[in-house]
């Protein structure tokens, strides 16, 4: 569906043998209560699809959850670095999410999940780049930090993992991904060896895990990269919008999504029967487990292979354990909710104000490498910046998905990455190469600029809002950066009934 071509790009990563029992998403520190796609791939096994094809039957609400562990035990295609012949790789953005983490809540009552935080090669999962990475980021002072990044550990360093905190299988998940973009770019000449510090744009937000995730992308990416050249910048708002984050009408359509979802939540009375039960058995009051957000704990479990918690009897409530047929409910209501999401629209709305301001940045940096590049232009002194690297939240990655268009995709997954890449087609030429004389470089006509977009190593450029695949020429085996450029500038605007950021979220709707 997605694409047919056969890849040869395949990365052997490690075996791990980890007894995982079934997972389910959950979230992090999100305003809006989303949850993964609706469906399941068919073939969890194999290659998992961005877009999975619609199944007959149900989907399974457990099953459909493994895929968000994103257990580092298997080869992934990715189909990163992928362009007609003889194109050229101009810049690559990548939009991470943080690797897997500790929970943010506990379950009251029970035991918290036993987890090592620290890093160790004797340790699931292993990785060769490992131990290096921890010596690396020893030398981490000679880097530049923006405020208050310098005070954040650069490495997960608890033998109890405090709440939050990234795991070595979240570090691992991250080495990966950089390593998947180290071989799929290094042979288009992305960075030279000697690249400048402007080249290189790294920021993430001030969380430890988003911080630490972002290093370890990045040295599975540059390997021992230097650390003096290194400046990461501090994003404070989990939407990476700047200064640019004031906008009234984007916490509207926020509210507006939120009591969608609480109705859709109170209506469904599997939903509320099961909290009942659940809170039955730990002896505590319905309303304070909800609160509690015991997804997030009951996924961490899944993902580490940990039997659910128990209570014995006499605790308060009836005793017991919490069971898989509980956490099947939940998930199955996230489900349900995502459906509702996309038909009810506000989300959308949502998303595209709140991604506009990153958008804007990506879509005006890109210009400006695009323009840079132009045959017989001399590169700017110290390069342009051609590399970026955003490390967020599932908080940032679900709106980028929907404002692009990437409705279907499948809720962001632990170490899930989107990159867009800008490519440069060959320079065609109007005066054949053995007539021309010297002077005449200027009938060299340039290439055109296009732009390809990945979610999680799949090329889903054909499925974004700006470029359908109605749009696609047959000449045109990827998607002008003009399409991209008009769609962040202007037509993204439309579903709001309005023509620029500013008018969207100040203007009044009622
Ligand atoms: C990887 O882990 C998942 C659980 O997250 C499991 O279902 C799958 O069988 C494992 N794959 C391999 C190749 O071990
Ligand atoms: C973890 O790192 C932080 C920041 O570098 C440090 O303050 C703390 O003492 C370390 N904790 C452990 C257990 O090593
Ligand atoms: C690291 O970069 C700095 C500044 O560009 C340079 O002076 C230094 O020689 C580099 N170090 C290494 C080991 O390449
Ligand atoms: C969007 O980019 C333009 C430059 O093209 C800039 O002037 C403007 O301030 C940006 N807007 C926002 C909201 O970031
Ligand atoms: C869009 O906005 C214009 C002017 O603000 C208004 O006249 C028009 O009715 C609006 N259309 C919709 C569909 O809201």
């Amino acid at each position: 569906m997605l694409l047919s071509q056969t890849g040869h790009l395949s990365f052997l990563f490690f075996i791990v043998s980890v007894n995982l029992i079934p997972t389910t998403p959950m979230q992090d520190e999100r305003p809006v209560h989303a949850a993964d796609g609706p469906v399941r791939a068919l073939q969890v096994k194999s290659r998992k699809r961005v877009f999975p094809v619609r199944p007959t039957m149900e989907p399974d609400p457990v099953l459909e959850a493994y895929s968000y562990c994103n257990t580092p035990n298997r080869t992934e295609q990715a189909w990163e670095g992928h362009s007609p012949a003889d194109y050229k790789l101009l810049s690559v953005h990548v939009m991470i999410r943080h690797g897997d983490r500790y929970p943010l809540y506990s379950i009251p009552k029970t035991k918290r999940p036993s987890i090592d935080c620290t890093l160790s090669a004797s340790r699931e999962p292993p990785h060769p780049l490992l131990n290096r990475f921890v010596n690396h980021m020893s030398q981490g002072t000679r880097g530049h930090w923006e405020s208050p990044l310098g005070s954040i550990s650069r490495l997960p360093n608890h033998s109890a993992c405090e709440m939050g905190e990234l795991t070595q299988t979240g570090v691992v998940q991250q080495l990966i991904n950089g390593q998947i973009l180290h071989h799929a770019y290094k042979h288009h000449g992305l960075l030279p060896s000697d690249w400048s510090p402007r080249q290189v744009w790294m920021e993430t937000t001030g969380k430890s895990r988003t911080l630490q995730s972002g290093m370890a992308f990045l040295y599975g990416f540059l390997p021992d990269f230097n650390w003096t050249k290194l400046t990461v910048r501090h994003q404070w708002s989990t939407l990476f919008c700047g200064a640019a984050c004031e906008c009234p009408a984007r916490n509207r359509y926020l509210e507006e999504e939120q009591r969608r979802q609480y109705r859709l939540r109170v209506a469904d009375a599997n939903l509320e029967k099961t909290y009942v039960d659940m809170a039955r058995t730990l002896g505590v009051p319905t309303r304070q487990l909800r609160a509690a957000n015991p997804m997030d704990s009951l996924l961490c479990h899944l993902c580490h292979g940990l039997s659910f918690p128990c209570v014995p009897s006499g605790a308060g409530g009836s005793g017991g354990c919490l069971t898989v047929a509980q956490f099947a409910v939940i998930r199955q209501q996230q489900l349900d909710n995502e459906v509702d999401r996309r038909r009810v629209g506000v989300y959308r709305k949502y998303a595209i104000l709140a991604m506009y301001p990153y958008l804007n940045r990506t879509a005006n940096k890109m210009e400006r490498v695009a323009k840079a590049s132009k045959a017989g232009l001399r590169p700017a002194a110290g390069g342009e910046e051609v590399f970026t690297l955003s490390s967020g939240h599932d908080v940032t990655m679900a709106p980028l998905l929907s404002a692009l268009g990437l409705e279907e995709a499948k809720f962001p997954r632990f170490a899930a990455r989107i990159v867009f890449e800008m490519w440069r087609s060959p320079p065609t030429t109007k005066v054949p190469v053995k007539k021309r004389g010297k002077g005449e470089r200027a009938n060299l006509k340039d290439g055109e600029v296009f732009i390809r977009v990945l979610y999680n190593g799949e090329d889903v450029t054909f499925h974004t809002a700006f470029c359908h695949p109605a749009a696609r020429h047959v000449s045109q085996p990827l998607c002008p950066l003009r399409n991209f450029l008009t769609f962040i500038r202007k037509d993204m605007f439309s579903i709001l009934n309005a023509t620029s950021y500013k008018d969207a979220c100040f203007k009044h709707f009622e």
